[in-house]
């Protein structure tokens, strides 16, 4: 029977296509768990010839394995334009190479105002006891502005879109174009969209990070980032990780490729759910704002809804009333949500947004951020109706 020929893959099929090489997987499904530290050679010609291409074929365990290696593979493929993909033992790790691998003693760099905290504090406290000045800018700025920031020395612009804690979006491509034109590199954190609702090199950007850790793990219970990068940046950062040791397990490996393979409709069922409940929450009265990049209340709204092609599960919220012991009313006794850091997993969280750090914009009432999981959204709204009226007046 005749058949079309196959087109470039749809989004779903790549994320289960992707990463598959038969080299890798050996006839199985996924790539095997393939632990390991040393490589045993058969003989000096195959030492040598592994030594010239250690990312893909077997050389030293830090180099990784087919398991890390498809990965990788796999993430790239989430970034058109990008060469390739460094695996990180976390996010942190990731963000503070990519900043390694692009600045020097004496560079300046631009962080925005609303970035995620151990970001703020590696580029303000080890960045600056290493030589390293960095200026905190607003996120909301434009091309423009953000190009009378730029000194002789500034070697890099730090993205966060949306920021993590107050949800402004960036104008990314804006931005990115900007610094592109005064020959700077931009590393943008892609966390919240996870290069699946907002793709940050086709946007401009020299690398990408995300936390996999967040969605593509999908199930909290493993650290990992990566930085993607384009074929420009990608041997400085390769660089920047094998000098700092950078590498991930197997295990982790299998797992966060696990996840990638779901990753679709996850973010498909936590956005709809997310939607859901940050507009039931937008309507109450004891609800100043929703600070859901989505609703017209979130600040760079307008910029979401011409660059984005969704929303994944993370919001916040801002009460019309605060107070000492608000917070603890308010969360103490939730029986959906769980109290906790990070996001992106099945399960849903809150947080207390001030709890995490300074906000560049002060919030009205108490703030709250939440991280919508698999859980069925009624119930999650119901927890949270049942949390407003604990609080009110
Ligand atoms: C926006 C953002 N970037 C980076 C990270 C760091 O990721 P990890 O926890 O994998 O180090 C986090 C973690 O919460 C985050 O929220």
């Amino acid at each position: 029977m005749p058949t079309d020929p196959p087109g470039a893959p749809r989004a779903d099929t790549l994320l289960a296509a992707a990463g598959r090489r038969p080299e890798w997987t050996h006839g199985l499904v996924n790539p095997p768990v393939a632990r390991g530290s040393t490589v045993v050679y058969a003989s000096v010609a195959e030492m040598e010839e592994a030594a010239r291409a250690p990312d893909s074929r077997l050389y030293y365990g830090r180099r990784g394995t087919q398991t890390a290696w498809a990965l990788a593979e796999a993430l790239t493929a989430l970034e058109p334009g990008a060469e390739g993909t460094m695996l990180f033992p976390s996010g942190v790790a990731a963000i503070a190479t990519a900043i390694l691998a692009t600045c020097r003693p004496g560079a300046h760099l631009l962080v925005p105002d609303s970035a995620y905290e151990p970001t703020a504090a590696f580029v303000f406290g080890f960045g600056r006891d290493h030589g390293l000045t960095a200026e905190a800018y607003d996120p909301l700025l434009d091309g423009a502005g953000i190009a009378r920031l730029f000194r002789p020395e500034t070697a890099l612009l730090l993205l966060e879109s949306p920021g993590s804690l107050s949800f402004e979006v960036q104008d990314v491509p804006a931005l990115a174009a900007a610094a592109r034109a005064a020959g700077i590199p931009t590393l943008l954190d892609n966390s919240w969209a996870a290069s699946w609702f907002f793709k940050g090199i086709p946007a401009g950007c020299d690398m990408v990070m995300q936390s996999l850790t967040k969605y593509v793990a999908g199930h909290s219970d493993l650290l990992m980032g990566a930085v993607s990068a384009t074929p420009a940046l990608l041997p400085r950062l390769r660089r920047a990780a094998h000098a700092l040791g950078q590498c991930v397990s197997a295990d982790d490996a299998a797992l966060a490729l696990r996840g990638y393979r779901t990753l679709g409709v996850r973010l498909r069922h936590q956005q709809e759910s997310a939607l859901a409940i940050a507009r039931a929450l937008a309507g109450h009265p004891l609800v100043a704002r929703v600070l859901h990049p989505a609703l017209p209340s979130c600040p760079g709204h307008a910029t979401f809804l011409r660059d984005f092609s969704g929303s994944s599960g993370l919001f916040g919220f801002e009460l019309t009333l605060d107070g000492p012991d608000l917070a603890a009313r308010f969360c103490d006794p939730m029986h959906h949500f769980r109290l906790g850091f990070s996001w992106g997993g099945y399960e849903s969280l809150i947080i207390p947004a001030r709890a995490a750090r300074r906000l560049p914009q002060p919030p009205r009432g108490a703030r709250f951020r939440v991280s919508i999981g698999l859980e069925d959204p009624a119930d999650l709204l119901a927890d949270l109706e049942a949390a407003l009226a604990r609080v009110a007046p």
